[in-house]
């Protein structure tokens, strides 16, 4: 029996572990550089915060959960993003409490049950930021600001960010009843499940991939020429400080969000490095979400990047990544008593916090060498029995090949 990961699923072996260090470690420095502190929330939730927080006919909701029964008949998902989580755990936590400014980053594994392809698995990593306890449209840049620098300290090229607006509450009624009216009239041309979503959430088409619902998609009413005079104001201002702080964007009347809880502004950013799955990041303000979840008012803005596509992005465009710490040390041995002796010079070494290894497959002094050479270690420690009885070693610098005796009680000083 041959088993491998499931569908959607991949390994990350330890040869590309730098890159996903490079781009977590660099997401963690620049989001507690704006002062976002770290919040870690279970892998799965109860089902409904889902189908309430992210929208019950949602693509996301109707299609994608991995949900399951546990033993005492419980519903649970596995979570297929991060918001509704983190609101939940703010709500129960009390964080909301005090009527501050919260801002909170996260990093870990989503799942969603997708057609797996290039960018798009059912295992995927994001690193997302939530700010809550502002309604000023300063906030929403702070967010665009911070994801754009994110990238920028990352070394990426060629992004775009597209920016839109939903409305809210209030615009939101009567664009729907256009919508649907739009909608309505050309039914027939809609495929199965728009055509049920006319009734219950005709917003949703607007987010439908079917290559049949495109054209009618494409013509349809849109958002922002329907949104309230607050909304109006809100998305100026944005736009405003966007060009006033040098942050370029694109407006997209075609953006939709695959989430139902947005309000006024939505954003993406897009990398034409990717194919189809071109979306890196995306996020938008969620004012009634807190609410919705059973929490009080509370306006937020936040936006998650999709790790796996990044790392896409950047081995395409071979950005360059700091090498990783050399290791420093290979204790290469020839006898049984040199080996012992060559673990008790390991074990000083890696006390001192030096990287270094030795063999332990009782290969050949030459085979060892070799084992030095590919894991371009700085050093080779060499104890033969000869080395042995005099009470030296024989220290190979494997760059430079120049190779010195040194007694045992100065290897440690040496290396250093
Ligand atoms: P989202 O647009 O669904 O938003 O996901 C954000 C990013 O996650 C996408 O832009 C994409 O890069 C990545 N992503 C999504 N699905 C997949 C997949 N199947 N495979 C690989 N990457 C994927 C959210 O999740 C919101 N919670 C973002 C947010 C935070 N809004 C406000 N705060």
């Amino acid at each position: 029996m041959k088993y491998s990961s499931p569908r959607g699923t991949l390994d990350i072996l330890p040869g590309e572990i730098k890159l996903w260090r490079f781009l977590e470690d660099t997401a963690r420095s620049v989001f507690e550089s704006y002062n976002y502190a770290e919040i870690r929330t279970p892998i799965f939730e109860q089902t409904e915060l889902f189908t309430r927080g992210i929208g019950q006919d949602t693509d996301i909701v109707g299609k994608e959960m991995y949900t399951f029964l546990d033993k005492g008949d419980r519903s649970l998902t596995l979570r297929p993003e991060e918001t509704a989580p983190v609101v939940r755990a703010c709500i129960e936590n009390n964080l909301f409490g005090q009527n501050e400014l919260l801002k909170l980053y996260y990093i870990g594994p989503m799942f969603r049950y997708e057609r797996p392809q290039a960018g798009r698995q059912r295992q995927f990593s994001q690193a997302g930021v939530e700010v809550f306890g502002s309604s000023d449209p300063i906030a929403d840049v702070e967010i665009i600001e911070l994801a754009v620098a994110y990238f920028n300290e990352i070394g990426l090229k060629n992004l775009e960010v597209d920016i839109n607006s939903v409305g809210c509450g209030i615009c939101r009624p009567a664009y729907k009843k256009e919508l649907k009216q739009y909608f309505k009239e050309s039914e027939a041309e809609l495929c199965e499940n728009c055509s049920k979503r006319i009734e219950t959430n005709p917003l949703r088409i607007l987010d439908c991939k079917e290559p049949g619902c495109q054209p009618l998609i494409k013509k349809a009413p849109a958002t922002i020429d329907h949104i309230c005079d607050d909304c109006r104001s809100h998305y100026e201002k944005v736009k405003e400080y966007l060009k006033r702080y040098g942050i370029k964007f694109k407006e997209n009347k075609r953006l939709v969000r695959g989430l139902d809880y947005y309000t006024k502004t939505t954003f993406e950013v897009i990398s034409s490095s990717l194919g189809a799955q071109s979306a890196v990041c995306g996020g938008g303000r969620y004012d009634n979400l807190v609410e919705e979840l059973g929490g009080r008012s509370v306006p937020a803005v936040g936006f998650a990047i999709g790790l796996d596509r990044l790392l896409m992005v950047i081995k395409e465009q071979k950005v360059d990544i700091p090498a990783g710490e050399r290791l420093k040390a290979y204790i290469v041995t020839l006898g049984e008593e040199a080996k012992k002796k060559g673990f008790e010079v390991l074990r000083s070494l890696r006390n001192m916090g030096i990287r270094s290894d030795m063999d332990f497959q009782g290969k050949s002094l030459n085979s060892q060498l070799k084992v030095a050479n590919k894991l371009n270690v700085q050093f080779a420690i060499i104890i033969g029995e000869d080395e042995l009885k005099n009470g030296i070693v024989v220290i190979r610098s494997m760059d430079e090949k120049e190779q010195e005796n040194v007694a045992f009680s100065e290897i440690l000083r040496k290396i250093r």
